[in-house]
Parts: C-alpha cells; structure tokens; sequence
C-alpha cells in the first residue's frame, strides 16, 4: 500500500515538474509564470502559505514578487550580509529552517522575518553563482517535517523557476541596456540632423533673397523620390542632400551671390564652382545614405550636356540630381532674385515645358507635375509643394496647364 502512495506521489510530483517547466517557458507575462510557479510548488506539498523574492543586486534585499496566503507582503524586505550570501551560493540547498544547518543560523532577523510568515522550508534560487532570490513554504498539510526527499524536490522545483528568473532578469537587463542605447541614439541622431539644417540655414544666410531654399528644395525631392516610388532609405538620402547640396557657396563670396546685375565672366565661375566644392565637402562625410556627395556636384548638370561642372548627358546624371536640378530650379524661378521678381506658377511650368528634356530630365518632370496636380485635387495626404506656393491654385487652371504637356520620350 505504501510502496502504491509513494509510487503515485512520485508519479504526481513528475507531472508537477512537467507542468512547472511548461509554465515557465510559456509565453505568459513573467509575473503570472512566477504566481503560478509558486502555486505548483505549494501544491506538490499541500503547503497553504508561500512566497517567492527577487534579489535586488543593487539594493541587496530580497523583495516579493509572488505570494499567497500571507496577506499583504508589499514593501517587506529582507536584508542578507554579504557574507551570507556568498555561504548561500557556496551551499546552494533547500533549507529547512527548523534544521540544524550552520546556514540557518547565518540568516539572522531575515530568519525571523521569514517565521513570522510561518515559513518552514526554503529554496534560494542560484543560477551562475549568483543569487537571484528565494521560495519559502510553510508546513505541510499533513504536518509531517519536510523528508529529504520534500527538499530534493523542492531543489529541483527552484531550480526550474531561477532558471526562468536568470532568463527574465537577463531580458530586462537587455531591455534596460537597449533603451539606454536607444536614447543614445536618438541624442545622437538629433544632434546629427540639427548640425545639418544648422548647415541648411547657414548656406541659406549667404544668400538675402533664397532664405528657406535648401529647405523647400529638400521637401520637393522628396515628395518627388516618393512619388517615383524610392525606398524610404533614399527618400531620407536626397532630403539631407536637399539641405546640403547648396553648401559650396559657403566658399564664394556673399557680393556675387546677392549680385543684383549680371555677373562678370570670373564671378560667374566662382558661383559655378560650388557644386565641385559641395562635393569636396561632403565626400568627406560618410553618410549613412548613398549618393549625397554626387547628387550635390551634379545638382546643375542638364539632360543635354549643356549644365555644369562635368557636363553630363541624361543617365549619366544620378538620378538624385536630375530630380534636385528640377526642384533647385524650379524654387528659384518661383521666388525672388536679385535680378528679378519671381514668376507665377505658370510661367514657372511653362518654363518647365519649355526646357522639357533640355535641362530637365522627363522621366522626373513627370512625377513632379503628378504630385503637384494630386496636391491641388485634394488627394495628397501631406501637400508639400502647392503650400509653399505664393498663388491660389485652382484644379481647372492645373488640368489646362498640365493639358498637352509633352508626353514621356
Ligand atoms: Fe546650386
């Protein structure tokens, strides 16, 4: 008969162990694993009361995190010497406190805290040598003292739920490490983009008449890339090189940049070397994107050789620079210069069809006119270009002006 009860008490404590280790590699939140963890090993020994702590490595407390029967535990704490931890990894065995263990003795007002809750047997939980906390029972149901087998037993149990806090505790730390690095990053990430509108705004400054160019040149490549369906990766590339592709006025003299009358042959070239030393400047840079440092030297090149420095035909011109020698253009026809007032939206995109495949590249003119007549109907969720416009405009005056417009070569 006893040898039947034990046979099946054994049989009741394997499947405790198999459902404990289920629990515990559940993808259930940490806290409902270590209740319900506490709830299996009360019930392999019918004990009514039970609690388990966490080890606070900075604090060095052991606080609860799981309990029943014990009513409020919140804010109990116990305080362990460092010289008993070091005993209790060294140890790394169930207690039972009524036991005569040099350990039981070590534990100090933490023993009585812990007979105060009516605990009888204990489990620290150690994995790595390392204390991570502790599971405390009290007496049996049946009242009989805890067996050497009781503590194999609960050794086994503990051991399965300081693995599962080792994992979690690992997670958090990993958490913890993640969102420290994360708001490095974002730190370092705004530092980086306001050093380049700084730059925007600093390139802009030279210039009395082009304030905010970089800036609306920047948002039109960039609704223009979307609109000719480019990564997000790219979209993000030739908004920077929107901001920057202006930078190598920073070397020319500010007098020929607000030159109001036409500029002689030497000033002409200076103002037509920044692109070179644009890109002189950038290619030093390594930016996370591809393409800044040539779409700002080629930002002046026309689809028909005839732009400058290097005199590029059509696909020879990065496809970014195509897009930003429309836009850069297209932003200086529709604002004020020194040498004239700006022209209205129309003249602007006569102007356009008027050099359609000579300085611009069709195959951006295209998805550029799109979105314009997408914004002025309405459909655009975030309109970008008609807003920065100094007219009204109307979808009857955009259809008759985008009517006839030449059709892709
Ligand atoms: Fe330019």
């Amino acid at each position: 008969m006893d040898m039947e009860l034990s046979l099946e008490k054994l049989l009741f404590n394997l499947n405790t162990l198999a459902e404990l280790g289920e629990e515990i590699t559940s993808p259930k939140d940490f806290t409902r694993v270590v209740k319900s963890s506490l709830y299996m090993v009360m019930g392999s020994f019918s004990a009514s009361r039970g609690i388990i702590f966490q080890y606070d490595q900075d604090d060095k407390v052991l606080f609860p995190i799981a309990s029943k029967g014990l009513g409020d535990v919140k804010g109990v704490t116990l305080k362990l010497g460092s010289n008993t931890i070091k005993e209790i990894i060294k140890y790394n065995k169930p207690l039972d406190l009524k036991g005569a263990e040099p350990l039981v003795g070590l534990l100090g007002p933490s023993r009585a805290e812990l007979e105060k809750f009516g605990a009888k047997a204990l489990a620290f939980l150690v994995v790595k040598e390392e204390l991570l906390g502790m599971i405390a029972i009290n007496e049996k149901f049946s009242g009989e003292d805890f067996s050497v087998y009781d503590l194999q037993l609960l050794s086994v149990m503990a051991q399965h739920i300081a693995f599962s806090l080792h994992s979690h505790t690992l997670l958090m730390r990993l958490m913890h490490k993640y969102t420290e690095n994360k708001g490095l990053y974002e730190n370092l990430r705004r530092i980086y983009y306001d050093t380049i509108h700084a730059f925007a705004a600093a390139i802009d400054a030279k210039d009395a008449y082009t304030k905010g160019h970089s800036h609306r040149v920047s948002a039109y490549c960039s609704v223009v890339a979307r609109e000719m369906g480019w990564s997000s990766e790219d979209i993000e590339g030739i908004r920077i090189s929107g901001l920057l592709h202006d930078i190598g006025k920073i070397a020319v003299d500010k007098t020929i940049i607000n030159k109001a009358s036409p500029l002689t042959s030497n000033e002409c070239r200076e103002l037509n070397s920044h692109p070179v030393i644009g890109y002189e400047i950038l290619s030093r840079i390594k930016f996370p994107w591809k393409g800044i440092p040539m779409m700002t030297r080629n930002h002046h090149e026309k689809v028909d050789g005839s732009g400058y420095p290097d005199r590029l035909k059509k696909s020879d011109i990065p496809v970014g620079a195509r897009v930003m020698a429309l836009v850069d253009a297209f932003d200086a026809m529709t604002t004020d210069r020194p040498y004239r007032p700006r022209l209205s939206f129309k003249e602007a995109i006569d102007e356009v069809k008027d050099n359609f495949n000579k300085q611009f590249d069709p195959e951006v003119v295209h998805p550029f006119i799109s979105v314009i007549r997408k914004e002025v109907m309405g459909e655009a969720e975030n309109p970008s270009i008609i807003p920065l416009m100094h007219e009204h405009l109307d979808p009857v005056t955009i259809n008759r002006l985008f009517e006839g417009f030449p059709r892709l070569i």
